[in-house]
């Protein structure tokens, strides 16, 4: 396998291996010696290249501090790498021993109440305290001077879903570590107070020492700019513990690839260090989680999204754990993949992005807290209808690799996405509204149910490729991106700014100007005059605040009341209706600038609510309210039609999904059913079917769960 230096963090990155990671995290700890081998035979057979394994075996690799002892995962790799399956490495930092626990208690993470985490379950210590980061660096090198030599481990994997269980802390080492942090951020006390504001509420420090962790409510709200720094402060240790880990492993190896495996993304600056220190990033895929979660639109959807949100930090990614069957832990559990569907969800991931694919895990544990978390192999050691699944995918996929490796996924549509400080910005003064993501969501549930190839992208990314760009209501929008974006509508782009825009700058200050603030404002040819709330239907001003207090002691009366829904506000986009969500503006428009909507009811009638303003080749269109279903859909045929976007098949049947992987020479339509009934397709365009090498156009049929991916005749 060959490792290439990696590019620049970008959403059209493609993987810098040369491999198609297929495989499986395996845990030869749980398992009986005396089934090693026939693992090991049963994996080549089935296709696998590749292993994961370590990441929670900590005490097993060091029992004693200071005493090593590889043996058992030395054998493990030899039995594997004797089928000829590579073996990834995991920093084991998830799960430190008791002994450490218990020599160094200082290390555990104390939440919000003051209670220490107790050893017994996982990532219960703090990664921003020092002494811990020191057993981190410690265990790194001794596993990475062990490991060196040896190539049938060719990767790392850094810890396991860092911050995915918790990503707080409010130990005192954690406030230490946030003082200093601040201190070398701000170098005075007296920057620090302008930029939280101190003469708020007496917030003021006379030293450093003084700060302490934000807690909410206790008793009433911290300031945006204490909460935003706290984030930050995460994030920056998050990414320093990682570093600290990666150092290490580059110098011992610089053939190593390393990535992290990313879960529910709390407290990671992707774009910032942490991504950049890698040689890419992994993306955890269990869609089957959020079914029980009104809302989601279905699994399919879901994967589909936070596949797309994965891509926008840093473009190919790999799934080291990719859902095989029913998942559990006490608390919950998780529907089963029907026949075929375990297939169609690894194809999907591969379909947006995914150059490596493991399925989570090779066989099931018979203890611990995963008990029914099941593998490619069942409990009884008898390989079934998922191992069957897993080895016809791994099989497909080594025979197309080559025509996968080095494409990208088509995005004609970019909603603004992948940046820390904006997501941050919005959680600490969210006021009810939907965050930028949930927002975005209903756009990106509109395309993907249409075929329409829509992601997420960083401003500072290449939006050269791109027919439209949606930023959902960044507060925190920086002027550094102006050029940028100005240059996309010049050269023919569709930019679409929403409410809010704009309003903060980077201290969570709001702006002096009239917002969206000059820069904006020249764009957009816009400059709003005012904003109100819209109550959402059954909503009560005050539910966020009880639902905070929860996290402290107070625990809300169920349902609460809902109070004034009745006060609507209309608009009218076209010759269409809307009742707005959540907020309006009330826009004041430069003369070059079109009005495409005006509100039409209550003091507002006549003001103008949706604007565009021709600029270069391109337009930027502005959106004085928030998203809905029906709006989405509407600025997708209104405004985003006339940009270009548009399906990429006609008449789409529901349950399927497509999207394109494309490099200069070639494009590979992904077509794939995510119901359990067969469907047709009626207007595929000519091409061949890599999975069956057939040809194809027109009407195609598709089996429940089938797929097929298309190499389009150029
Ligand atoms: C992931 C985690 C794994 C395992 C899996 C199933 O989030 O990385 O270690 O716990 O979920 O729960």
């Amino acid at each position: 396998m060959h490792r290439k230096t990696p590019a620049p963090l970008s959403v059209w990155r493609p993987l810098n291996l040369d491999r198609f990671l297929l495989g499986a995290p395996h845990y030869p700890e749980h398992v009986d010696e005396s089934w090693w081998r026939r693992d090991a035979e049963r994996m080549a057979t089935a296709g696998v290249n590749t292993v994961r394994m370590g990441e929670f075996a900590w005490h097993i690799f060091e029992p004693h501090e200071g005493k090593f002892c590889f043996d058992l995962f030395d054998r493990a790799i030899d039995v594997l790498g004797e089928a000829g399956i590579g073996t990834i490495m995991c920093t084991p930092t998830a799960t430190p021993p008791r002994w450490l626990t218990a020599n160094y208690p200082e290390v555990l993470r104390v939440d919000v109440n003051g209670r220490s985490a107790g050893h017994g379950s996982r990532q219960h210590a703090d990664t921003t305290s020092p002494v811990f980061r020191a057993h981190s660096r410690r265990i790194t090198r001794a596993m990475a001077s062990h490991y060196k030599d040896n190539p049938r481990v060719i990767g790392w994997q850094t810890d396991n879903e860092l911050n995915t269980t918790v990503s707080e802390s409010f130990a005192p080492s954690t406030r230490l570590e946030f003082q200093k942090y601040l201190q070398k951020t701000y170098g005075t006390i007296d920057a620090l107070n302008f930029a939280w504001g101190g003469n708020f509420w007496a917030t003021a420090y006379d030293d450093f020492s003084q700060i302490e962790l934000p807690r909410p409510l206790m008793p009433s709200y911290p300031s945006p700019g204490h909460v935003q720094d706290y984030h930050r402060f995460l994030a920056a240790a998050t990414a320093a513990f990682q570093h600290d880990q990666v150092e290490v492993l580059r110098a011992t190896n610089p053939d190593w690839f390393i990535f992290h495996n990313l879960g529910q993304l709390a407290d990671i600056d992707f774009r910032g260090q942490f991504g950049q220190d890698l040689d890419f990033i992994a993306f955890d895929i269990y869609p089957m989680l959020y079914d029980e979660m009104r809302r989601t639109g279905g699994h399919a959807a879901t994967q589909a999204l936070h596949l797309d949100i994965c891509r926008a930090y840093s473009g190919n990614f790999i799934v080291p754990e990719q859902a095989a069957g029913l998942g559990s832990q006490p608390g919950f559990s998780t529907m089963t993949p029907e026949p075929g569907e375990m297939r169609r969800m690894a194809m999907t991931s591969v379909a947006r992005g995914a150059d490596g694919i493991m399925f989570f895990r090779w066989r099931p544990a018979h203890f611990g807290a995963e008990i029914y978390w099941m593998g490619v192999i069942d409990h009884d050691d008898v390989p079934r209808r998922r191992y069957d699944e897993a080895s016809r995918f791994f099989h497909e996929i080594t025979a197309i690799k080559d025509q996968i490796l080095g494409t990208v996924v088509r995005m004609d549509l970019g909603i603004a996405g992948a940046d820390f400080d904006n997501q941050e910005a919005h959680k600490t003064y969210p006021i009810g509204l939907p965050s930028p993501l949930e927002d975005a969501t209903l756009l990106h549930r509109h395309c993907y149910r249409n075929g329409i190839a829509c992601g997420f992208i960083h401003p500072e990314d290449d939006l050269s490729r791109l027919k439209a760009l949606y930023v959902p209501h960044w507060v925190m929008w920086k002027d550094q991106w102006n050029d940028a974006v100005e240059t996309f509508v010049r050269n023919g782009g569709t930019l679409i700014l929403s409410a809010m825009s704009g309003t903060r700058d980077e201290n969570n200050h709001i702006i002096r100007e009239q917002a969206p603030g000059n820069a904006l404002a020249t764009l957009s040819g816009v400059r709003v005059t005012e904003f109100g709330r819209v109550v959402p239907e059954g909503g009560n001003g005050l539910f966020p605040l009880f639902r905070q207090a929860a996290m402290g002691a107070y625990v809300p009366p169920s349902p609460l009341p809902s109070s004034s829904a009745e006060r609507k506000y209309h608009f009218a986009l076209g010759n269409r209706q809307f009742e707005a969500a959540h907020l309006y503006e009330l826009l004041e428009v430069a003369p070059d600038t079109e009005v495409l909507g005006v509100w039409s009811n209550r003091f507002c009638a006549g003001q103008p609510a949706i604007t565009s303003r021709s600029l270069g080749q391109g337009r930027v269109v502005y959106i004085g309210t928030y998203l809905t279903p029906e709006l989405a859909e509407t600025i997708v045929d209104v405004v985003l039609a006339k940009a270009g976007v548009t399906p990429l098949l006609p008449e789409l049947p529901a349950g399927v999904e497509v999207s394109i992987r494309e490099a200069k020479d070639r494009q590979l339509m992904f077509i794939l059913n995510t119901r359990e009934s067969p469907v047709t397709i009626p207007n595929v365009p000519p091409g061949i079917d890599l999975l069956t090498s057939r040809p194809v156009a027109g009407a195609v049929e598709l089996e429940a769960y089938g797929c097929i991916v298309v190499l389009l005749s150029l």
